[in-house]
């Protein structure tokens, strides 16, 4: 199969010389990139800015800013079977981006946020995508029932849910533990393992689908 992967977090300018962005190293989204290319699957992976060697045999595209991965989402989702939203974009950027480094005159700075697009909610509904979609949710609480949520509102088949409130697990972290929710309702307990090992099964669950929507065709 052909594969999209989103992988990192994105970073959203400030001014020149600062931006707001969030914890995420990379490894989850790398390692399924890896997992996939190690089963013969064709990837390509759009990555914000991370500190990692990028894996051998993928299409790297790599961004920074949310509407920067929206768009190479949208540029290439439809040449793909299934795609994996495991970026941590984020969710607000800055509006009015300051075109000089803002000095420090005052006491107190106040910045006004504007929603991101959401690209997860947007490959049904705006781009088309029939393929397999699985989106992630990090959550600080009520993993399940959020996750059951966000699977249903952006339409995916399969959501990987994690607990970003522990420092062991999640985000900059060699190992995850996750929820593996799928569209009719099973949720699959994936026990703490290493980043690389879940993205196997990740993969593993992916193809299982595929074949299905092919044999019920
Ligand atoms: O990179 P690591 O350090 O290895 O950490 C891995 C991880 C914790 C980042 C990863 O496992 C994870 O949870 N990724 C999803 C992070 C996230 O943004 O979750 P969310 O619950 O805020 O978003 C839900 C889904 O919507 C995600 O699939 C996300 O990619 C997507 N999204 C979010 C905002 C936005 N504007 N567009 C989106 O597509």
């Amino acid at each position: 199969m052909k594969l999209l992967v989103t992988a990192g977090p994105t970073r959203e300018p400030i001014d020149p010389v600062r931006y707001l962005s969030n914890r995420s190293s990379g490894r989850m989204g790398y390692a399924i990139a890896e997992a996939a290319v190690s089963r013969d699957h064709e990837v390509v992976l759009i990555t914000g800015p991370v500190n990692l060697d990028p894996p051998a045999n993928c299409e790297i595209i790599s961004v920074e800013t949310a509407r920067e991965m929206y768009q190479a989402v949208q540029s290439n989702i439809l040449s793909c079977d299934a795609a994996i939203l495991c970026a941590a974009v984020a969710d607000y950027r800055v509006a009015e981006v300051a075109p000089e480094k803002i000095k420090k005159h005052s006491d107190t700075l106040t910045l006004r946020l504007e929603k991101t697009d959401d690209i997860l909610g947007s490959c049904r509904s705006a781009f088309g995508f029939r393929g397999i979609l699985v989106g992630f949710a990090a959550e600080t609480e009520n993993l399940e029932s959020n996750a059951r949520r966000k699977l249903e509102k952006k339409d995916c088949d399969l959501l990987m849910a994690n607990d970003v409130s522990r420092k062991d697990i999640g985000f900059d972290s060699r190992e995850n533990e996750a929820l593996l929710l799928s569209r009719d309702g099973e949720t699959k307990k994936l026990p703490r393992q290493d980043k690389r090992q879940l993205g196997n099964l990740l993969i593993e669950t992916v193809e299982k689908k595929l074949i299905d929507r092919v044999e019920t065709r």
